[in-house]
């Protein structure tokens, strides 16, 4: 039977998960309280767009939501300080681009994404107080890059191996744990590149006169999206929740059938 449960409070799903995992969430006030700690005495830090963070075992996202959502708040004082045009794309677009959350789960990458990117939506439209199909027709492109950010910035990746800085010692530190070592002879070695976000190797491809593949996709999704049509969801599960059910913010958030 199916169960409904609080993503935010569950601290595990299964002894099956904790032992094959070593799956046990982090409860939501202690990663305020390591937040805290973090920005404590640092005037401005979550609205500084050169700071970027990793999140290197992010199972479905309990650290990194916070994180989003201090981003987003520090960023859109900011912006509407400065008084920069589209604050709430602003906050959402550096949120985005500065952070880098990986797990060797791909099932937890799927969750995790599926959350940010309702805080991201849920942001954005209480902002604009308008309806889905009047955000995404006039801000498609912006849509669009976001969905292709999401899938850049939190994917499936292994830890240890992915920070190595060359491949003897990816394969030497994926050696320390039997799950991390099946999945480094299974996809080898993915470096993480910090200085690669989305948006600038999506500059770099426009220089090129290329066009990555995944923005082709978006591109198309969010087409057939406004014309009633499902073809393309597959790339982009994780928009389904927020895209389906745009007036039950809190419930997208926070509560899901597993
Ligand atoms: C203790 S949970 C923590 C999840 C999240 N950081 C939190 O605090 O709620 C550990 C997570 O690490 C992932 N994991 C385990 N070994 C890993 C590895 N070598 N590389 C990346 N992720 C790994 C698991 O899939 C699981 O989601």
């Amino acid at each position: 039977m199916e169960e409904l449960h609080n993503l935010r409070e569950l601290s595990h799903r299964s002894r099956e998960r904790i032992k094959n995992l070593g799956e046990v969430f982090t409860p939501e006030h202690y990663v305020e309280q390591m937040l805290d700690i973090l920005s404590e005495g640092k005037k401005g830090f979550w609205g500084e767009e050169n700071n970027i963070f990793f999140e290197p075992t992010c199972g479905h996202g309990n650290i990194i939501l916070p994180i989003v959502q201090r981003r987003l708040e520090g960023l859109y004082k900011k912006a509407q300080s400065k008084k920069i045009k589209n604050p709430e794309l602003y906050a959402v677009a550096n949120t985005i681009n500065t952070i880098w959350a990986i797990d060797i789960d791909e099932e937890n990458i799927e969750l995790c994404r599926e959350r940010v990117f309702s805080v991201f939506f849920y942001f954005i439209m209480d902002k604009r107080k308008v309806g889905i199909e009047d955000l995404l027709d006039s801000e498609f492109d912006f849509f669009v890059h976001l969905l292709c950010a999401i899938k850049w910035h939190i994917y499936e990746n292994e830890a240890l191996s992915s920070v190595s800085v060359d491949e003897d010692e990816a394969e030497c530190s994926s050696r320390q744990t039997k799950l991390s070592w099946n999945w480094y002879n299974k996809n080898g070695f993915n470096p993480i590149d910090f200085s690669q976000s989305w948006i600038s190797y999506f500059k770099d491809c426009d220089s090129k006169d290329l066009e990555p593949i995944e923005y082709g996709r978006a591109e198309k999704y969010l087409n057939n999206f406004l014309k009633g049509s499902k073809q393309g969801l597959s790339h982009f599960k994780f928009t389904k929740k927020a895209f389906t059910s745009p007036l039950n913010f809190e419930g997208q958030l926070n509560l899901e059938v597993i």
